[in-house]
């Protein structure tokens, strides 16, 4: 995918630590898929005690959303109080999982190791990994975008498992999440966004090959239904990752109809 208007977008929203069952189910009951943008691709990824309740949601009002996890442990299962495994994700009805987000790797200190693991948990129980990758505000100062993009793509990438899986065809994701644009209302123009997902997606064609060409690119970072169309029909730009935007159906459904 190119970010070209052949290809349809992804929209997907990371409710983060919001949104128990009750809001869950609020927002299936108000949120209306815009007419005329069936072929956008909808992801929800909201906190696991409120999947059950999207799922069930979801099938009666036959919204064509689909749904992950923001976190897994990477085995199985075992004595890990508190965590819960890709597999139980999947029983419980999530088809994606994100991996690597920032506030994953700043806050509880989630190792680019981690991230590999949790990406070979993934594809191990059939789901899809969204991988987050993106530079601090420091490290832009610095003028380190490229080196902290390709740290984080090559550490997620390096295990050679992994690899087969995407060459095999399995579904694999990734989101460039600038840091400093998350939560904080500062968003990267467009140019920024074509520019760091030209440089994300060279970095998978050198560590995929052809197995690269798939994988769709998506901007996260303060999207809103004010700017999310521009950066939408962004160059490389294949679809958004919203966060609190997300958690209000009205607004949601306004970014998806800002879709190319
Ligand atoms: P905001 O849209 O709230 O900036 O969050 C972005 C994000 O982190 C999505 O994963």
């Amino acid at each position: 995918m190119s970010g070209s208007a052949a290809n349809a977008r992804i929209v997907a929203g990371n409710w983060k630590m919001h949104m128990g069952p009750s809001r869950a189910r609020a927002f299936v009951e108000a949120f209306r898929h815009p007419e005329g943008r069936e072929q956008v691709e909808v992801l929800l990824f909201p906190p696991a005690v409120s999947l059950a309740t999207l799922v069930d949601g979801l099938r009666g009002r036959g919204v064509q959303a689909r749904l992950g996890v923001q976190n897994i442990h990477p085995e199985r299962e075992g004595a890990f109080t508190g965590e819960i495994s890709a597999e139980m994700a999947r029983e419980a009805g999530a088809r994606f999982i994100l991996v690597g987000h920032s506030e994953r790797r700043q806050i509880f200190g989630e190792s680019p190791d981690d991230t590999a693991r949790k990406i070979a948990a993934a594809f191990r129980a059939g789901l899809t990994p969204l991988l987050c990758v993106g530079e601090t505000l420091v490290e832009r100062q610095a003028g380190r975008l490229e080196e902290v993009l390709g740290r984080h793509l090559d550490a997620a990438l390096s295990p050679r498992g992994i690899r087969d899986r995407i060459h095999d065809g399995e579904r694999f994701l990734v989101a460039y999440e600038p840091v400093w644009a998350i939560g904080t209302g500062e968003t990267a123009t467009p140019a920024d966004a074509s520019g760091a997902h030209a440089f994300i997606r060279s970095r998978l064609e050198s560590l995929l090959g052809d197995g690269a060409s798939g994988i769709p690119i998506l901007y996260g970072g303060s999207v809103k239904p004010a700017n999310a169309a521009e950066l939408l029909n962004a160059q490389g730009v294949d679809g958004v990752l919203v966060g609190g935007a997300s958690l209000d159906p009205v607004s949601f459904a306004k970014i998806i109809d800002g879709a190319p």
